[in-house]
Formats: structure tokens, sequence, C-alpha cells
């Protein structure tokens, strides 16, 4: 089914970033061909990515209230279709305030576990690479992190999921960007 409803997640400390061009180009593009955009700017909303004692899953109880705050960004992402999240990778990773979010947000009970899944049908990651894809794709990592990517997907109950990467980003060439944003066009076009 055509994406309708995107719910844009994404990180960056700066609001002038690489990172945010690409952000708002998504939003640019999906806006463009009809697909209503809600973004969650983690830094912007101070999201705050330390699990406490508060927000750990209980096991053995899959009903427990976890704090707000957690509860109410789950709730944001409901009623979409596609989630598109959008991250530098630091360390072949995502940025804490990320790493975070999913810790806390998609939680047991919520996202996952007794039957709960995310509440979409769609998620497509983008990730902003410093280094080249030659040397990023010959020491696995393109491999690395797509399997890391999709298959946690999967075990949260969504089986249609791509990851974009975006290389080279660092680059001091300025006619290679246009090739960066018109990938996240295609990425946007195909949803
Ligand atoms: C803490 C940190 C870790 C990074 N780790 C990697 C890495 O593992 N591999 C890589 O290719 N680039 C790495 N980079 C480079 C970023 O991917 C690059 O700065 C980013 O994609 C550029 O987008 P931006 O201008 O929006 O920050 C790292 C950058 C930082 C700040």
């Amino acid at each position: 089914m055509k994406t309708e409803n995107i719910y844009l997640v994404w990180a960056h400390p700066r609001r002038d970033s690489l990172t945010a061009h690409i952000v708002d180009e998504i939003r640019r593009q999906s806006t463009s061909r009809q697909m209503k955009v809600t973004e969650l700017d983690l830094y912007r909303r101070n999201v705050n990515p330390v699990m406490m004692q508060e927000d750990e899953p209980d096991w053995q109880d899959s009903t427990k209230r976890y704090t707000p705050d957690v509860h109410s960004l789950f709730a944001e992402m409901q009623g979409h279709d596609t989630l598109v999240v959008v991250f530098p990778v630091w360390w072949y990773s995502f940025p804490a305030i990320l790493k975070g979010y999913l810790d806390r947000v998609w939680n047991n009970g919520l996202a996952y576990g007794d039957g709960h899944k995310l509440p979409v049908t769609k998620i497509r990651w983008v990730a902003l690479v410093g280094g080249e894809g030659k040397s990023f794709i010959e020491m696995g990592w393109e491999k690395n992190m797509t399997d890391y990517l999709v298959n946690m997907c999967s075990y949260l109950g969504i089986e249609d999921a791509e990851v974009t990467f975006l290389f080279d980003t660092l680059s001091a060439k300025p006619e290679h960007f246009p090739l960066l944003f018109s990938q996240v066009q295609e990425m946007v076009n195909a949803l």
C-alpha cells in the first residue's frame, strides 16, 4: 500500500547539519507527493535517552506502565503507516539519543512482546556515512548495519524495512551532495 502518513524521527545536535538538510528534503519531497509528515526531532524535543528503572521492561508483565514520556512518544507514532529514521553513523551505529529513544520508547508491551508490534507497516532508515561507500562495503559495514536494522524491524513485527546509506558525507566536493539529495528523493518516491 502507498504511504500516506510518515512519522519522521531524526537525530543530530545541529539544526543546520547535512542530516537536518536531508530531513528537510525528505519532508519536502513527501509533502509534494501528498504524504503527511509528523516529525520527531530528538534533540530539539530534549528526548531523554537514559533508561532508568521506571522504563525497564518487566518480562513477567507486558502491561507495565512506563514513565508518561514513553507512552506519549509511543502514542505519537500511532496513526502513521510509515516510519522514516534519519541519523548520522557514529561508530558504525546510532547517536546515543536515538539508541536511548529505541531502548525506552520501543519497549516491551508497546513495540514488541505479547503480540505487540510497532504501529507502522514500513520502515526506512537513512544513514549518513562519513566514509566512502567502497571501503564501508568492503569492510562489511553495509551488510552488518543492514542486517542489524532489518532484523530489528522483523523482531518488531515489520517485514517491509530498508536502509538507504548516504556515503561520503564529509566530501569536499560540492557536486557530490545533489547525489545524496536525489537518493532520498528516490527513497520517498518509492514509498
Ligand atoms: C562521534 C562520531 C562518530 C562517527 N563515526 C563514524 C563511523 O563510524 N563511520 C563513518 O563513516 N563516519 C563516522 N562519523 C562521521 C559522520 O558519519 C559524519 O560526520 C556525518 O555523516 C556527516 O553528517 P552531518 O554533517 O549531518 O554531521 C562519525 C562522526 C562522529 C561525530
